[in-house]
């Protein structure tokens, strides 16, 4: 990043809270001056697909570790939410958005190595479980990236409802030492001319959905049993990308956090208030924080398209 982008960016930062201390980010008002370094991508609201049309990749598998046999990974029945999932269409705005956003994450990958994103924002329905999967939809259908999306949500876990999936066993059955790695991971079924209806197949993708961890899931975000599975599965991915609980509320995802590489946080538009992403940033200063994805806004703001660019190449 360069001397002129951080004086840029200082100066851009003091102007915004200062101008913004009470009041709702908005297009114009992008989150991603509130991050110490910003990826400044927003998404547009979604459109519902007429015409779904889904790639299908395939490649050999990448190396395989001694501990983690990804032939033992099931391969389930997915009917994924076309609705709620528009990094599944070819084209329009928003499956443009998403490939803007894993463009960034492309960009801050070649500045300092990358590979687990945890994704969480301040508030409940600010739009990570949306952004999460939408995002490891778009890597896994780049260039045959292999993608694990982690439900790392135990209370609230909606990652398999995207996905249209089994949500157990999950993560807190693992961390709970209730069920295996391999048993926690799944993967889309072959789609054939009979079972085609309705499905999409994303050979690139495998997902653990939550399990439930209901009122333990603090504890269970807190085991090292997560950092342990981190770094079992990393040789085996080209990215990890990991939903997570609202950061002040609960203190998960910060626990989380501390196994990632990097976290984006979420501000919604015309919702997130500046202090309260502000307050999200804090919770997580002790780790990697990437920046902010301004979440439904109907345009790309200029100033966070301005410093994205920037700041991957300044
Ligand atoms: N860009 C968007 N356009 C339209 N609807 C959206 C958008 N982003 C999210 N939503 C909708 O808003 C609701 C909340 O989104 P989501 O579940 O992703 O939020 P969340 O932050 O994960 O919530 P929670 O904190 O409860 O886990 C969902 O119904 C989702 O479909
Ligand atoms: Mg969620």
């Amino acid at each position: 990043m360069s001397r002129i982008y951080e004086a840029l960016q200082k100066a851009e930062s003091e102007r915004k809270l200062e101008r913004h201390e009470r009041e709702p980010l908005t297009p114009e008002q992008p989150a991603s001056a509130v991050s110490p370094s910003q990826t400044g991508a927003a998404v547009a609201e979604y459109d519902i697909p007429s015409a779904p049309a889904v790639e299908a990749f395939s490649r050999p598998s990448a190396a395989m570790g001694s501990a983690l046999d990804l032939s033992k990974i099931a391969r389930r029945p997915w009917t994924p939410s076309l609705a709620q999932l528009p990094a599944l269409l070819e084209r329009g705005p928003s499956v443009e958005q998403f490939r803007s956003l894993r463009s960034r994450v492309f960009e801050l990958r070649d500045i300092k190595p990358l590979k687990s994103i945890l994704v969480s924002s301040g508030m409940p329905q600010e739009g990570k479980s949306f952004i999460s999967t939408n995002l490891a939809i778009s890597l896994a259908r780049h260039k045959n990236s292999k993608v694990l999306l982690i439900d790392g949500d135990m209370r609230r876990y909606t990652l398999h409802e995207l996905l249209g999936c089994e949500s157990q066993p999950g993560l807190a059955d693992y961390l709970a030492g209730k069920a295996g790695v391999e048993e926690i991971m799944q993967q889309a079924e072959r789609v054939t001319e009979e079972n085609a209806l309705g499905k999409a197949f994303l050979p690139n993708l495998t997902f653990i959905a939550g399990g439930n961890g209901g009122d333990k899931a603090a504890d269970l975000s807190g085991s090292p049993r997560f950092g342990e599975l981190i770094k079992l599965v990393e040789p085996h991915y080209d990215w990890i990308i990991v939903d997570s609980s609202p950061v002040l509320p609960v203190s998960d995802a910060v626990n989380l956090a501390r196994s990632c590489d990097g976290v984006l946080l979420v501000a919604r538009g015309g919702i997130t208030k500046f202090p309260v992403a502000q307050r999200a940033a804090s919770e997580l200063k002790a780790s990697n924080l990437l920046g902010f994805v301004l979440n439904a806004v109907e345009e790309q703001p200029q100033v966070g398209g301005y410093y994205g660019y920037d700041a991957t190449r300044g």
